[in-house]
């Protein structure tokens, strides 16, 4: 039913499995992947065999691209991930820019739009995060993505029969995100260390929760996105907030090892005790019900052969 669909940062960890996805569920579709890979990797797009763009989304001429093509989707995923990257200008330019010139482009062609927004615009905002609730951005990478965000209302204001869907992801993890390093999951650092033979270290007393989301259930949820009805914001996790002692059991029991974590003092100081994804609207207007539990995924993710 795609003709042609766009999924922008396609060599990340989520674009990469997100195309994947599509291409499986869609071997008809015209798939086209934007990616400047600053931070993805060729790697991920083992089998693909769609078109890849390499350029920066921020200052690509769209109309070069994309002009005489008729594009029914756009996923965009493009953008600096660091959330320690506190370069204030790459930052908000980099990734508004991007978002911008999309909108822009797309602007008026009835082209579907989905974008990953971020939990991070919650900031230090603790327990059930609802998506209504006033934005508390603490790094310059998530007022960026505030920014998305309120570009992406002013824009639906205007073009109120255009769908534009923004995701808040929440902390996904799964295969193809090694190449993100210490900006990867929690549960990949902690496997790592695990592997080599190392105690696992997190944050005294490892009870703090996170609302830690398996990316396959972010792929579907993206996918439902597409299909909205209306234009909105949704949040996007599992709904289960666990904690980081959680994960030490589990990669225990799916690495065969035995490790106590070893607690370290928290140099943070402003972190979050616990974030939660309110899945309500997701689940009432998208459809979107995670799959995966902690345990399942971590099960799926050691089987996937990325995570050992
Ligand atoms: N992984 C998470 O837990 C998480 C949580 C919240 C939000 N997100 C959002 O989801 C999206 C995907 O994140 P990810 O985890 O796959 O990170 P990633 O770093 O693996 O993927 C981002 C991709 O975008 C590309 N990119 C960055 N800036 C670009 C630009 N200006 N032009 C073209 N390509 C550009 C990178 O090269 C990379 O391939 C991002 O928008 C991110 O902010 C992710």
């Amino acid at each position: 039913m795609y003709k042609h669909v766009v999924v922008t940062g396609g060599a990340g960890f989520v674009g990469s499995n997100l195309v994947l996805e599509m291409a499986s569920r869609y071997p008809e579709a015209q798939l086209t992947v934007v990616d400047d890979f600053r931070s993805g990797n060729f790697k991920n797009l083992e089998g693909f065999k769609g078109d890849v763009i390499a350029a920066d989304l921020a200052t690509m001429d769209m109309k070069h691209y994309f002009g005489g093509s008729k594009i029914d989707l756009v996923f965009h995923l493009g953008s600096i991930t660091d959330t320690t990257d506190h370069n204030q200008f790459r930052q908000v330019h980099d990734n508004v820019e991007s978002w911008r010139n999309l909108l822009n482009y797309f602007e008026g062609r009835k082209t579907r739009l989905v974008y990953a927004s971020s939990a991070a615009t919650y900031g230090i905002a603790s327990g059930l995060n609802k998506v209504d609730q006033e934005p508390k951005p603490a790094n310059v990478y998530a007022f960026s993505k505030v920014q998305l965000d309120n570009l992406s209302r002013q824009f639906t204001r205007q073009n109120p029969e255009q769908v534009v869907v923004g995701l808040r992801y929440f902390n996904v993890y799964g295969p193809r995100e090694g190449h993100k390093g210490a900006a990867s999951s929690m549960i990949l650092q902690l496997a790592q260390q695990m592997r080599r033979g190392q105690t696992p270290r997190i944050f005294r007393h490892g009870e703090q929760l996170r609302d830690f989301v398996y990316v396959k259930d972010i792929v579907s949820c993206t996918i439902l996105a597409a299909r909205a009805r209306a234009s909105g914001i949704f949040n996007a996790g599992s709904g289960v907030p666990r904690t980081f002692n959680d994960i030490v059991t589990n990669l225990n029991r799916v690495l065969n090892t035995g490790y106590q974590p070893e607690y370290i003092d928290n140099p943070h100081a402003h972190y979050q005790p616990h974030t939660e994804a309110d899945l309500s609207q997701t689940t009432l207007k998208l459809r979107y019900k995670p799959k995966y539990t902690l345990e399942t995924g971590i099960d799926d993710y050691a089987a996937s052969g990325f995570l050992v």
